[in-house]
């Protein structure tokens, strides 16, 4: 890739592609979320998503988990709503996904036959999905016309495409371009300058975030963040885009006064509201 300046997508860019929030709206405007996470050993993913989701535009979350995990959420995140056994009813086909704008799943959830049965359905269906953590696997993707985000990790990139990991430290960019084409899906490479690869071979640079962000829990956020903006953008690539902007714009304000070694993930949606208003 050459001139790398220019693939990144800059605090300019986010200026001009936040949208407003219509004074007309109601929460039905803003489309309800599923997010689809935690098993009852890993209850604080679907926390840390859920913050994210919710302070990122959506109309109405509803949390698809084990019944154990609720009780812990319910305290922090009293907005959100729930549906016990989301992975194992939308699997079964219980669940009409059409009346969601938008489903994540995986954050804290293991990459099992009940995690892929659900991943099978909501691929059949007509919603944009993010799929990170537990719902990554390697797979094939069904020609769709509603977008399908992938967020891995280097590792999780490593695993659901066999790419070993110092070929992918050293060609991040053109592995990530490579199979967003190949399985019609974007990728959103995680890492310092996390790397967005469109379908079409369209690619961006992030430019915010530090170490900081290096702690557990961290992409749970982000893979909430990016819910909530496919719900309140129109354009699903600026949502992406957005979201991991943003993201990192948070952990880049923390540093400003406080230590890199101390932010914790839940705290990234604590920074949202004031960094998001300086972009406006
Ligand atoms: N600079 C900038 N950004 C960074 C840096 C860095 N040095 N280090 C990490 N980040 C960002 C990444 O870009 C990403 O947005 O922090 C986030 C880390 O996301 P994950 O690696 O998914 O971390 P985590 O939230 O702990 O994942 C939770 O899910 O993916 C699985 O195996 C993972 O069990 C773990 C769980
Ligand atoms: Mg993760």
């Amino acid at each position: 890739i050459q001139d790398g300046q220019r693939l990144f997508w800059t605090a300019k860019d986010v200026s001009a592609t936040l949208p407003a929030r219509d004074d007309g709206g109601h929460k039905g405007t803003f489309g309800t979320a599923l997010l689809l996470a935690s098993t009852r050993d890993m209850p604080g993913a679907a926390l840390m998503a859920g913050l994210g989701a919710m302070r990122s535009g959506v109309g109405k979350l509803e949390i698809g988990t084990d019944p154990e995990v609720i009780n812990g959420v319910v305290s922090a995140l009293p907005e959100s709503i729930y549906l016990r056994e989301g992975l194992r009813k939308v699997g079964a086909g219980e669940v009409e996904l059409e009346r969601y704008r938008a489903i994540a799943a995986g954050p804290g959830v293991h990459p099992d036959d009940v995690t892929e049965k659900a991943v099978q359905a909501l691929l059949a269906s007509p919603c944009p999905l993010v799929l990170d953590a537990g719902a990554l696997s390697m797979r094939s993707y069904p020609k769709r016309h509603a977008p399908i985000i992938l967020t891995p990790h280097p590792l999780e990139f490593s695993r659901i495409t066999g790419i070993v990991k110092e070929d992918l430290a050293e060609n991040r960019v053109f592995h990530a371009v490579s199979f967003a084409k190949k399985w019609g899906v974007a990728i959103v490479l995680k890492g310092n300058h996390t790397i967005i690869a469109f379908p079409d071979g369209d690619v961006r640079i992030n430019p915010t975030g530090n170490a900081a962000l290096s702690k557990g829990g961290t992409g749970d956020t982000l893979a909430g963040m990016i819910l909530g903006m496919l719900c309140c953008h129109d354009n699903w690539r600026h949502a992406v885009l957005n979201a991991v902007y943003l993201h990192g714009a948070c952990a880049d304000k923390w540093v400003e006064t406080r230590s890199a070694h101390t932010m914790l993930a839940h705290e990234i949606t604590s920074l949202l509201p004031e960094v998001w208003k300086s972009f406006e």
